[in-house]
């Protein structure tokens, strides 16, 4: 399919993204096996480095469990669990990848090193990409020479389903990179949002955070259970959300005065005890309540049972919200008219 935007200059990388052929995941847990089993299914060659010692075994599970969904989505021309690789060091990882993506766990300590590690192993130019849900890639990349090359790609869970990617740079990152993140991104097959601040959270953690500090209020002070709040979301606005956002929603909410009657209706809202903007204390009753709460709620399914439950959920929503090649647009009644 023709791309939306035309190709963007990249004087500092060693290829077009439309070239790249070769990427590299450096730590494969959740995101980063999620990041490879994408890339796996867009046709690239993918190199894979993580220093747990279980690290190969996990990570072609969590791909194999992946493919049956990615399969469903459509893999792309000569897309092959085979041509995923996983090599015994860092180095030999990114050594001639033409892209790197970065998701280690979330320390900026160990950030910091392992992006100034990247920097000196990677081909020169290659851009490296980090999926910190948080750390602004300025407080990252002090004291790394090859900074200007150092993008934040924040993707969502599992990022072989969920299209959105947060493109940002910081303050000492060239914005040739940042350009270049994002069309690899579109290219690779992802929704791109490519913010020009760093702002802490950047957009959607921001929301999602929001929303989870209230959940866990109503927790701790036994308002609801996990399950009831998992409901009033699944059965109630998370519908809506998959089709349109909190904004556009709101302002149908408006009838036909729209954002405007909103606002003037429920705006004095904002001030009642509706939020409670203070993080709860994270004590042992909190967490204990929380854990228990999600293990009743799972009904005696397991982890990979939600997983799977969860995957094929989001295809049929993008299936039907018309988000995927070939399909129609049920859901927003673009095949209704
Ligand atoms: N889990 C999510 O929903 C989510 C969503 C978006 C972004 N992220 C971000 O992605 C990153 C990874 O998170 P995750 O959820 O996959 O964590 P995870 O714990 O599942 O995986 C982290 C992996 O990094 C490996 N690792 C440890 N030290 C390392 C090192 N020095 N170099 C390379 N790899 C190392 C670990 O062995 C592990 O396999 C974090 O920055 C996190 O904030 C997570």
């Amino acid at each position: 399919m023709p791309s939306p935007t035309p190709p963007v200059p990249a004087p500092c990388a060693p290829c077009a993204p439309e070239d790249v052929r070769r990427v590299a995941c450096v730590g494969a847990g959740v995101i980063g096996g999620g990041w490879a089993a994408h890339f796996l299914a867009r046709g690239y060659d993918v190199t894979a480095w993580d220093p747990a010692p279980d690290a190969e075994a996990r990570l072609r599970r969590l791909v194999a469990a992946a493919w049956p969904a990615l399969e469903r989505l459509g893999l792309a021309e000569g897309a092959s669990q085979d041509r995923l690789t996983v090599t015994g060091g860092l180095e030999e990882a990114v050594a001639g990848a033409e892209f790197v993506q970065e998701s280690a766990p979330e320390k900026l300590e160990l950030k910091r090193d392992l992006l100034a590690r990247l920097d000196a192993a990677a081909p020169a130019g290659t851009v490296i990409a980090s999926s910190t849900s948080g750390y602004p890639m300025t407080d990252m990349q002090t004291g790394t020479p090859g900074a200007a090359r150092l993008v934040v790609g924040h993707p969502f869970n599992p990022p072989y389903l969920i299209p959105l990617v947060e493109v940002v740079g910081g303050e000492l990152t060239a914005p040739a990179a940042v350009e270049w993140a994002s069309r690899f991104y579109e290219v690779a097959g992802k929704s791109v949002i490519t913010m020009d601040r760093e702002v802490p959270g950047f957009i959607a953690n921001r929301l999602q955070e929001a929303l989870w500090r209230e959940a866990l209020h109503m927790v701790a002070n036994g308002e609801a259970t996990v399950r009831e709040i998992d409901a009033s979301i699944t059965e109630g606005p998370g519908l809506r959300w998959a089709v349109m956002g909190p904004m556009l929603t709101f302002a149908l909410a408006g009838g036909e005065g729209g954002m405007a009657h909103m606002l003037d209706h429920f705006g004095p809202s904002l001030k009642s005890p509706w939020t409670r903007l203070e993080a709860p204390e994270l004590d042992r009753a909190l967490y204990e309540a929380v854990v228990a709460g999600c293990d009743e709620a799972a009904a005696g399914r397991t982890i990979a049972d939600l997983v799977a439950e969860r995957d094929r959920g989001v295809i049929d929503v993008l299936r039907a919200t018309g988000r995927l090649p070939g399909a129609t647009a049920t859901a927003t009644g673009e095949a209704a008219r």
